[in-house]
């Protein structure tokens, strides 16, 4: 007997998802001199995280916030089954993954924005520099600024910092999960995750 197949992930779930990997991957291994690669990178993860949240309010069902979004209590008794062969089966993300997307999606937009304040932070420090070279009638005020400017700029960069190694964690526990699902319940969530199919 044929199987049949549920189509699950739309192509804009597909092409958001690896996309994401790509860009993610190229932010995080790019910075000194590749930042003309960094910046642009990031700005695709915001971009992507946008529009995946406007996709969970319009897109198809199985792409919704309100198919895959539950509340802790629901995410905690999943997760007590995770292990056993018997757990329920979901078509789409279950409870534990539905609640990752949504700490991913968060996570990379805040690594996102804090790159963009740390790299404007950064220009107007620069600026700055550049300003006292020229010398000043209020050198003391100057120094004032110059300093505030610095802690400005040494605590988004910090900020950018600990979001993207956060990030990397739960993308760490996201891909760990991924396959120990394939492999304790026999599921081949990548293949779905590359076609868009599950079998029935
Ligand atoms: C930068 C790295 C990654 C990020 C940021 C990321 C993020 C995400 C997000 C946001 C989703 C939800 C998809 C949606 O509903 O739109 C997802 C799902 C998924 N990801 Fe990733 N992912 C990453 C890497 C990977 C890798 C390397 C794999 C495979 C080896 C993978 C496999 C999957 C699978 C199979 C799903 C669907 C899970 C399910 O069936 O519930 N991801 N990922
Ligand atoms: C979401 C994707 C992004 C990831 C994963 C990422 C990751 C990183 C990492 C790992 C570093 C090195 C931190 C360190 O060790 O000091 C870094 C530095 C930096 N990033 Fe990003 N970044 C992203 C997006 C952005 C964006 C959108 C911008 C600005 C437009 C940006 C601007 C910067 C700047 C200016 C630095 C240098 C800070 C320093 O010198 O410590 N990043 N980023």
């Amino acid at each position: 007997m044929t199987t049949g197949q549920i189509k699950v992930w739309d192509p804009l779930v597909r092409i958001f998802h690896w996309t994401l990997v790509t860009a993610f991957f190229i932010a995080y291994f790019t910075e000194d001199d590749l930042m003309w690669l960094h910046e642009p990178a990031g700005y695709v993860v915001l971009g992507l995280v946008v529009f995946r949240v406007v996709w969970g309010f319009v897109g198809p069902r199985y792409a919704r916030f309100s198919d895959f979004v539950r509340g802790p209590a629901v995410v905690v008794q999943y997760l007590k089954t995770f292990f056993k062969r018997d757990a329920p089966r979901f078509i789409g993300h279950n409870p534990a993954g539905g609640m990752m997307v949504v700490i991913l999606l968060v996570m990379l937009a805040l690594t996102a924005l804090t790159g963009i304040q740390a790299d404007e932070a950064r220009e107007g420090q620069q600026a700055s520099n550049a300003i006292k070279v020229i010398p000043s009638a209020h050198a003391d005020d100057d120094h004032k600024a110059g300093e505030q400017g610095e802690h400005e700029d040494e605590f988004w960069e910090e900020a950018h910092e600990v979001t993207a190694n956060l990030t990397l964690i739960l993308i760490i526990l996201h891909i760990s999960a991924v396959f120990a699902h394939m492999i304790i319940h026999g599921e081949n969530l990548v293949r779905a995750m590359l076609i868009g199919e599950k079998e029935e």
